[in-house]
């Protein structure tokens, strides 16, 4: 298995100075950055959009991992490509045809992922495996940072994992909501590559960054 990557969640940094968090996170070993995008309609919540993304972009050349959280997605899909977005994740129930926005997404040269809310079954994936590059599995439900996680995403993470070395793909499994140095271990055994954490990297402050990204990489 290869190691495990960090995507800090920028949702828990200090938006008043994100150019510079960004920069801290990225010099503290960030793999990722993950950007929380969320619309007050699909999630009760709202963050931020393309413009922050492409203020952003100067100040890392780590990737873009955005996560919309947004419904109608597809409108929104160009300006992200263009703003500096790499990764690219939407939710199924984010659209009518997941399948016709996976090939936009790709379409904008840009990677394509999929979210499963707690409750969005791994068979969701039955028919788009095989066009996407991650499948993002939400430990908590989508809108906020700072929340528990979800045990029974482990049994999904597993089922995700065992789909994707079936059918022999290099897909990537991401996880994403309360993980923890406590839990980290437990979703890379069941199979996760790449972790999101906003609380457990932001924790403590700058001083503090590099520590609490290392010590989500398992034993
Ligand atoms: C939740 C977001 C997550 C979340 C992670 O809707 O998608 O990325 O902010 O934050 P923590 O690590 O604090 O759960
Ligand atoms: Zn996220």
């Amino acid at each position: 298995q290869k190691p495990v990557r960090i995507a800090p969640s920028i949702l828990s940094a200090d938006f008043a100075r994100l150019g510079e968090e960004v920069r801290a996170i990225d010099q503290a070993g960030a793999d990722w950055i993950h950007v929380d995008v969320m619309d007050g309609h699909f999630v009760p919540n709202i963050t931020i959009g393309p413009g922050v993304v492409k203020a952003l972009r100067p100040h890392t050349s780590k990737p873009f991992d955005v996560h919309l959280m947004i419904s109608p997605v597809d409108d929104f899909l160009a300006a992200f490509a263009e703003a500096g977005a790499d990764i690219i994740t939407v939710h199924p129930e984010a659209g009518p045809h997941l399948h016709r926005t996976i090939q936009r997404i790709k379409a904008l040269g840009k990677k394509a992922g999929v979210s499963l809310n707690p409750a969005t079954p791994a068979k969701m994936l039955d028919y788009v495996l095989e066009e996407v590059d991650l499948v993002l599995v939400m430990s908590v439900n989508p809108g906020f940072g700072g929340q528990s996680f979800i045990e029974s995403q482990l049994r999904k993470i597993e089922a995700v994992r065992k789909q994707i070395d079936k059918a022999g793909l290099a897909v990537d499994i991401e996880v994403d909501g309360g993980i923890d140095a406590g839990n980290c271990q437990r979703a890379i055994d069941s199979g996760a590559d790449v972790l999101v954490a906003g609380t457990a990297t932001f924790r403590g402050g700058p001083t503090q960054y590099a520590a609490n990204i290392s010590g989500l990489r398992g034993r």
